[in-house]
């Protein structure tokens, strides 16, 4: 039985009762945040601006809408700003309403639960170990005609690795060809700013949605703030009039009109990440009993080869929590994921490792 019940990563209240700590004292290594914290300037514009809690946020969140377009050189009628970027999964599935849709496995937990919520049939597409947890061209084989939808993680929640950016495209031309819409989300890919993604090519393809978060990147999860990006204006607008009025809260919706102008934090972010995640995966990856994988985002997969050991368990007696990956559909209880910290929090997840898996014992690799 899992150790857990939650679905996802960061639950540590959960985490820490079930072995008496307070929540303060766990590291937390099972969601994907940015430990650079929320940016300061967000901070003070937050406190500098509380009497924004004393009036409706502007239905249309116009200024929102604009600043996201502006940032990713589109028409503020191509987006949709929600709370969080859960909210869009479900609104838009709910609107779209597939009857069919595609899954790849292992993939985030929310797309089955939004398809299951409208009754959609649900074909899962395995990715495997063979290969390297990665679709390939088999993936446009299985999109044929039958299909409404797709989603596609990029990169990918929980392996963290990215498709090749030929493959993306191939696959998005290939459900444009088939009448399949493509979801794709890109809640990550903040975290790679090599990749273009798909915003840029919207244009010529109406039937993709893409998907941001800005919970991750910018440390904001209870603040919660996400948007959809889309190129079928009328789609955007049906789905615009769709939902809840003012779902996202006023900080939140001024988060999104500063955010993307603090570059300092932006850059502060990369400079971490590109020391630690290599640092971390070098480390991880000398470990006799774990095998991982080079995920490109702030987190890493990983397979923990020992035997019958319960690896959350183990670290978690010593107050660190991992996101075990036993329920997600297409792996076991073998299988891990960690996200990026700072180096102090690396080093003592690498040093609770080799303390749990020291040297030189019987773990094949
Ligand atoms: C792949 C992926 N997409 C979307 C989300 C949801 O993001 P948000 O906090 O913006 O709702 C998550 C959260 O963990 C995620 O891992």
């Amino acid at each position: 039985m899992a150790l857990l019940s939650s679905q996802h990563g960061g639950n540590t209240r959960e985490a820490a009762a079930l072995y008496g700590f307070e929540e303060a004292q766990l590291l937390d290594f099972s969601a994907n945040i940015n430990p650079l914290g929320m940016p300061a300037t967000l901070k003070q514009a937050i406190i500098a601006n509380l009497a924004l809690a004393e009036r409706y946020p502007d239905p249309e969140y116009q200024a929102l809408h604009q600043r996201l377009a502006t940032h990713h050189r589109i028409a503020p009628d191509w987006v949709l700003a929600g709370n969080g970027e859960t909210e869009l999964i479900f609104l838009l599935t709910a609107w779209l309403r597939p009857r069919r849709a595609l899954l790849l496995t292992p993939g985030f937990a929310e797309y089955r639960r939004a398809l299951q919520k409208t009754g959609c049939e649900i074909v899962d597409y395995p990715l495997t170990q063979a290969n390297g947890w990665q679709p390939d061209d088999g993936l446009l084989k299985a999109l044929t005609p039958g299909l409404d939808c797709l989603f596609l993680c990029t990169p990918n929640n929980p392996t963290g690795l990215l498709p090749d950016e030929a493959l993306i495209m191939a696959i998005a031309r290939r459900c444009g060809d088939c009448g399949i819409t493509l979801i794709v989300d890109e809640a990550f890919l903040d975290f790679v700013p090599q990749a273009p993604g798909l915003i840029p090519f919207l244009a010529e393809l109406p039937h993709v949605w893409v998907l941001r978060s800005l919970t991750k990147f910018f440390a904001i999860p209870g603040l919660r703030l996400g948007y959809l990006a889309c190129a079928d204006v009328r789609a955007v607008a049906a789905l615009r009039a769709e939902r809840e009025p003012w779902s996202i809260n006023a900080f939140a919706a001024l988060a999104g009109e500063m955010l993307f102008e603090d570059k300092a934090y932006i850059d502060a972010t990369l400079a971490w990440l590109n020391q630690q995640r290599p640092w971390l995966y070098a480390e991880l990856a000398k470990i006799a009993g774990v095998t991982v994988w080079p995920g490109v985002a702030n987190y890493l997969f990983l397979r923990c080869d020992a035997p019958g050991l319960d690896l959350q368990a183990a670290l978690l007696a010593k107050r660190i929590l991992i996101r075990s990956c036993a329920n997600y559909p297409g792996l076991d209880a073998r299988y891990y994921r960690v996200a990026v910290k700072s180096r102090e929090a690396n080093a003592a997840l690498v040093a609770a490792l080799k303390e749990i898996l020291p040297a030189g014992n019987i773990y094949s690799r």
